[in-house]
This record gives C-alpha cells, structure tokens and sequence, in this order.
C-alpha cells in the first residue's frame, strides 16, 4: 500500500525547462559552444555540474575544474534571477489540487529533487508547508539516476522505501525510482521509459492509483 508520493519538483509541479535553457543558453553563446533543446532534454533531472558537463562534451577545449565552477556559478546566478518571475499561477495544471486531494487521503507528500534551489522554487509558488519531507540537491551527493535522493526523503518522511510512489518527468528520474525500489509514475518525458510502472497523460489520474 503506499503511504507517501514523493514529487519531482521541475517538470512536474513547475515548468522550469525553459528558465535552465535560457540560463544554459546564455553560458553556452558566451563560451562559443553548440547547445539546443535536443541537448537540453539530456539534461532533465540532472545535477548543475552533471548538466555543464554534457553542455562541455560539444566545447572546443577542456575546462578546468574552477573554470567550471565559475561557469557553473554564473549560470545559477543567472537562472535565480529568472526564477524571480515565478509565482502560484506557474504550477503546472491541476497540481496544486492533487496536492491538496493526496493530502486529504492521509497520503504524506514530499519532494524528491535534483536542484539546489528547489526550496527557492517552492517559496515562489508558495506550497512550501504542503510539504512533510523536502530531499533536494543539498542533501546528495550523487544526482539522479542514482536513487539518492528518493532514499533521502522517505527517510525525513519516516515511510518504507516499499510505500513510496515518485512521480517523474524524467527518465532519469524513473530509474531512480526504481532503484530506490519505489512504484515509479511517470508523466511527459518519462513516459518513454520502459521502467515506469504507470504512465500518465493527465496528473489527476495519480488519484486512482494511490
Ligand atoms: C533538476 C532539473 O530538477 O535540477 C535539472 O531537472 C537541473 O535540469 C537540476 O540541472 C539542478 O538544478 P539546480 O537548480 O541545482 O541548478
Ligand atoms: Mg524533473
């Protein structure tokens, strides 16, 4: 039976896509360096660093490991501006009710995400105390595909790896999910993976599943 649903932040409950690819973008123009959205896509779910190392595999010369952090820290400092615009109304359609119907369930709710600024992130969209277990890309070493942080947040949240469901948008993040041995949900993107236990067009159908 699950107990908790552990949320991906960016791509799930907010479309953050495009703000990183801007961000990207920017770094990409200014080193001289080939970036598309088809590129951008292999970035979904993955660390900052893990993302600048694809976005370098198309650069002309090596970087070293504190030109990377600079660059790494531009593009953040860059990124949370943009993120500046975010508000309530930027949650993705019917999130906010699932949210709140999950809870209504006596099902806990947490997210599970790869980015260091998803407490930011939650604030703007304010349902930052919806939340009973928060595990982001401050608590981990190694990003997605490794199920660290689904591991992390059932652990704040106190409920077996077993009575856990993630729901992702990346493919990445279903392999996660299953590694963590957690029921893996999938919706947009990772909706092409072949692990995902149930792939959804439409998030309300969470509802019949848990
Ligand atoms: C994930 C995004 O949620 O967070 C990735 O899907 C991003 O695209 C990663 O690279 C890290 O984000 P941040 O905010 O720590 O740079
Ligand atoms: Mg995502």
């Amino acid at each position: 039976m699950i107990k908790a649903v552990i949320f991906d932040l960016d791509g799930v409950i907010v479309s953050t896509d495009q703000l990183h690819y801007e961000a990207w973008k920017h770094i990409a123009d200014q080193e001289g360096i080939h970036f598309d959205e088809k590129i951008n896509h292999r970035l979904r779910g993955v660390s900052r660093m893990d993302s600048l190392n694809i976005i370098l595999e198309n650069a002309n010369k090596k970087y070293n490991d504190s030109e990377k952090k600079s660059l790494a820290k531009t593009k953040n400092d860059y990124y949370v501006e943009l993120l500046k615009q975010l508000s309530p109304k930027d949650m993705l359609p019917h999130v906010y009710d699932v949210l709140l119907k999950l809870k209504e369930k006596g099902i806990k709710i947490a997210i599970g995400s790869s980015s260091r600024n998803a407490k930011t992130i939650l604030k703007y969209l304010n349902i930052t105390n919806l939340f009973e277990a928060i595990a982001d890309g401050t608590d981990i070493e190694n990003s997605k595909p490794a199920p660290d942080v689904f591991l992390k947040a059932a652990a704040k949240l106190g409920v077996p790896y077993a009575s856990c469901a993630v729901i992702e948008d990346a493919t990445v993040g279903i392999e996660a999910a299953k590694k963590a041995g957690m029921l893996a949900i999938a919706v947009f993107d990772a909706k092409k993976s072949k692990q995902a236990d149930y792939k959804l067009d439409d998030i309300r159908d969470l509802l019949s599943i848990v």
